[in-house]
């Protein structure tokens, strides 16, 4: 039997099991959810074990553990680090979920549930590759080692220490991560590049406390009005953030690359439907795909304070607060961002409120050259899973562990992505195309057989 023909045998045995990795709810930003954070670790040192990795070990740090598992029985071969998440966003807003986000649910070739494309789904497809391989062959084709952390979703903040103190331990060829998605349906993709991320907080203060608007209004400081006019200002009237230094050490793509990206299978019709708002926004002179992988930007995550229940409260609230971020590229530096960032906020605001700014997390951006061979392996395996011809992308979004690990060892990082752009990822209804999870394992399967040959 071959490997194709075992993984094809074994469709449902797979989608049952991912069904069960599904239903522990690994919410990492959640306090309450940290048993089930235990309960997912141990899930996946389980399948590790089962899909024959060896030295399994669930490996504590300051906050949510780390699976580590190795196989290194191919003396002369290439090793290689497979990196993944078993912590998921949180599910809310619950009453937006077709089916609920921890019962997983075949609807339309796709599977349902808060974890599938992002990054549990992902994960099982190298799990399920990794197993069949050994099943079908007796050993694996080439050495691996495989990391699947539990706090990515809320920044990785333990994650360098760890790479530091385990650097022997995590030391490979190549760095092989699923947690991206495909430009599209049918077009398998492999990512280069990402952008990094800062989040920072922001509490106003007014005065010693809440007042009453009648009493005090119209002398005594609004901080949600200070706020909103401060925030106001941070872009200008062609979307451009106006930190000064924002854009200073921003690379532009070369001609070669920006037309290479902006002429990918990619459809503006299909990404507005996506988005689904009557407009799109954004950074003017700029294409929609440059605006989202190769320029840095801006974001409100959140802003709230004051009365916010039923009715009225005539209040001039004290405080105020805003969740900010910004995504970076090549090369503006995190730390130097977060500086003038701060800075920036601080001048726009006037002497009457005091402002505590927080850099929550900090992250580098990521873009890096795919001339090695491996990424000619790549492209083959995906050509042959999928049986359509594969592309490379940049994305939007972030991965800390990346970043860091092509830092540390200056070696390739091959980012496979099945998921789409429409899958939900970190909303309500999120999804992972059946299509693409199977012809995931098939073709991560035959991507480790072909690194025998590198
Ligand atoms: N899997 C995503 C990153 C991603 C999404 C990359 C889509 C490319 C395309 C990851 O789980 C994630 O959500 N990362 C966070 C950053 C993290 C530091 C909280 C993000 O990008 O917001
Ligand atoms: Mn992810
Ligand atoms: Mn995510």
């Amino acid at each position: 039997m071959t490997v194709l023909e075992h993984i094809e045998a074994m469709r449902n045995d797979y989608l049952s099991e991912l069904k069960e990795f599904l239903r522990i709810p690994s919410v990492s930003t959640q306090g309450e959810h940290k048993p089930d954070i235990e309960r997912a670790a141990h899930w996946v040192a389980d399948r590790l074990r089962a899909a024959g990795l060896d030295k399994v070990e669930i490996v504590p740090t300051k906050m949510h553990p780390m699976v580590y598992g190795e196989s290194l029985h191919a003396p002369g071969k290439p090793t290689v680090l497979f990196y993944g998440h078993y912590d998921v966003q949180p599910p809310e807003p619950l009453e937006l979920w077709t089916s609920p986000a921890f019962e997983p649910a075949v609807r339309d070739g796709n599977i349902y549930g808060r974890g599938t494309a992002d990054d549990k789904g992902q994960v099982h497809i190298h799990i399920k590759a990794l197993e069949a391989l050994k099943k079908v062959d007796g050993q694996l084709p080439i050495n691996v080692k495989v990391m699947i952390e539990g706090e990515e979703e809320v920044g990785s903040a333990n994650l360098w220490a760890f790479v530091q103190a385990n650097k022997d331990r995590l030391k490979a060829d190549a760095l092989i991560v699923s947690d991206t998605s495909m430009l599209g349906p049918g077009v398998p993709s492999i990512t280069y590049g990402l952008r990094g991320l800062n989040y920072y907080e922001l509490e106003i203060t007014g005065a010693a406390q809440d007042l009453h608007s009648g009493v005090f209004g119209g002398v005594a400081p609004n901080p949600i009005t200070i706020l909103c006019e401060m925030i106001a200002k941070l872009h200008d009237k062609n979307s451009r953030v106006t930190v000064p230094g924002f854009y200073k050490n921003v690379v532009i793509p070369s001609k070669k690359e920006r037309k290479a990206l902006n002429s990918l299978p990619w459809t503006e019709k299909s990404f507005r439907k996506t988005v689904g708002s009557p407009g799109l926004g954004g950074e003017k002179g700029f294409t929609i795909v440059e605006r989202l992988w190769c320029r840095p930007t801006l974001e409100l995550n959140g802003i709230w304070g004051g009365y916010m229940s039923e009715c009225s409260k005539t209040v001039i609230p004290a405080k105020a607060y805003a969740k900010i971020s910004t995504r970076l590229v090549p090369n503006q530096d995190p730390d130097k961002i977060s500086k003038a960032v701060e800075k920036h906020i601080r001048r726009l605001l006037p002497k009457s409120v005091l402002c505590n700014f927080e850099t929550l997390s900090t992250g580098k951006p990521w873009v890096a050259p795919y001339s090695h061979p491996i990424f000619r392996k790549a492209i083959e395996a995906l050509e042959l899973g999928f049986g359509k011809k594969a592309v490379f992308i940049r994305e939007g979004g972030s991965i800390p562990f990346v970043t860091q690990m092509h830092d540390t060892f200056k070696v390739p990082c091959v980012l496979l992505g099945f998921g789409l752009p429409d899958e939900n990822a970190h909303a309500p209804d999120e999804h992972l195309s059946l299509e693409n999870y199977f012809g995931g394992i098939k073709a991560v399967a035959l991507f480790y057989e072909s690194l025998a040959n590198l």
